[in-house]
């Protein structure tokens, strides 16, 4: 993680970055995960499988495509962003609180459910992440959080590595800024490895930790539930 931003000043970069690119964050991502990401977003909702009228919280909404998706399940979405510039350009109907993911301003069993989508990489502790989502969450209550990841096998590694440190940094310097394109390739490094997360996603309060790697591991989802007793 050498030359990366930590702590407090990683929150004030990952603010001032996506304030940047919000304007056109929707259609760059759509081209960098060549329109992969709406699928990755639909299964992350459905592993949530509550009951419909379930009151989602998407931690780190960004412009609310996560709310969106959690709406047309038929669920109650409520969008959290630490992001002015994000939020701005949101189009959902659910209602949206401008705050960081880890001084989330609800009350203890909140939520039925929460989802994450691209987020983990950004958020500075995932671990103190992890025990505030268990916090607001009802005991049974269920999370799905999504992420880019790195294939581990040959051609594919080799390709995504290219598409990554080249393609999206290019496609994002004409699209948008060019700086925040050539960080997000190098912010796959904050990525902690499945058993670290699953460790950490344990000790906040949940049980039933899935981990299951999308597309040939260019995506993964983690889904748990809030275990009944403790944490809260
Ligand atoms: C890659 S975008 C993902 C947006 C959206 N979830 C999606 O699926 O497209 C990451 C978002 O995480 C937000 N973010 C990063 N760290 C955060 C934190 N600690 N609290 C709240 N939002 C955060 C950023 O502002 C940005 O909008």
């Amino acid at each position: 993680m050498e030359g990366l931003p930590q702590g407090a000043e990683k929150v004030r970069a990952v603010r001032h970055m996506f304030d940047a690119i919000a304007g056109r964050y929707e259609l760059v991502n759509s081209i960098a995960s060549l329109g992969m990401d709406r699928g990755w977003r639909r299964h992350c909702v459905e592993a949530l499988g509550l009951p419909a009228g379930s009151v989602v919280l998407d931690v780190a909404t960004g412009t609310g495509d996560l709310c969106r998706e959690s709406a047309a399940h038929g669920y109650r979405p409520v969008g959290l962003d630490l992001s002015p510039g994000m939020l701005s350009q949101a189009h959902t109907a659910a209602p949206l609180v401008l705050a960081d993911a880890l001084a989330a301003p609800f009350r203890p069993a909140s939520f039925d459910g929460a989802v994450s989508g691209f987020a983990l990489r950004n958020v500075v502790d995932l671990s103190a992440l992890f025990t505030d989502l268990a916090r607001v969450l009802r005991p049974g209550g269920r999370i799905s959080l999504l992420d880019l990841a790195q294939p581990e096998q040959g051609l594919l590694r080799l390709g995504h590595h290219y598409w990554s440190a080249y393609a999206v940094p290019f496609v994002g310097s004409l699209l948008s800024d060019a700086e925040a394109y050539h960080y997000l390739p190098r912010s796959f490094a904050y990525l902690p490895s499945p058993a670290e997360v699953v460790k950490w996603l344990e000790a906040a309060g949940f049980g039933g930790v899935e981990h299951e790697l999308l597309s040939g591991g260019i995506s993964q989802i983690y889904v748990a539930t809030r275990q009944p007793t403790g944490h809260a």
